[in-house]
């Protein structure tokens, strides 16, 4: 009887691990040129950061034909298609604000257009300046998609709407705190302002 029982739960262990298996295949192959597009701004990081470890990590080109990133960290993918649809890249660097402060991130959102098939992109958090508003951010035009744009609590200054306009599925935008520097300093009480707009 005991036997029987414990071959039942090892049998249960083993369901669970190759469903879990399956889960994580299902994820598997990814586009190749929103992989070389991921490992674009994960280089643009490191150009600006250099002195930052770990910087996503998971990252990692094996060679050009495999389609693992849809198993990187940050990002998840359609089951189907194998398309970008979630990056979740806020905070990238870690809430070390004092280290930070002076410091941005002149984000080319170039590599963004790539993603053709992405929902949701959170970018908070990340010291970006107002170089991407320069930089192609109107090419995001292109994600015909993005339900989600959260680009709360960076550096940008000047009015991005213009560039916004194009993106014909956006439900929810959020620009709070859009000088995000100022929170960092203790003795401030100015946190910015709340903007978070829903377009649904
Ligand atoms: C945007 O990001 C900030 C910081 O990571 C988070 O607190 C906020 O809830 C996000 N906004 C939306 C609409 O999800």
């Amino acid at each position: 009887m005991e036997d029987c029982l414990s071959m039942k739960k090892s049998l249960s262990i083993f369901m669970m691990l190759l469903i879990y298996m399956g889960g994580r295949g299902a994820q598997g192959v990814c586009v190749k040129d929103e992989r070389t597009a991921l490992l674009e701004i994960k280089a643009s990081l490191h150009e600006y950061f250099p002195d930052v470890d770990n910087l996503l990590s998971s990252w990692v080109d094996h060679g050009s034909t495999s389609g693992e990133c849809c198993e990187w960290e940050r990002i998840k993918c359609d089951k189907v298609t194998g398309h970008v649809t979630d990056l979740s890249l806020s905070n990238l660097l870690s809430e070390d604000y004092e280290s930070f402060y002076d410091r941005t991130w002149p984000l080319d959102f170039s590599p963004f257009i790539h993603f053709k098939e992405l929902r949701n992109l959170d970018v908070s958090w990340n010291y970006i300046d107002d170089t991407f508003v320069g930089k192609g951010v109107e090419r995001l035009s292109s994600l015909k998609k993005l339900e989600t744009l959260n680009l709360s609590n960076n550096r940008i200054e000047t009015n991005i709407f213009p560039s916004l306009a194009s993106l014909v599925s956006l439900k929810i935008l959020d620009l709070s705190n859009m000088k995000g520097y100022e929170s960092y300093d203790p003795s401030s009480t100015a946190h910015g302002m709340l903007f978070v707009f829903s377009f649904s």
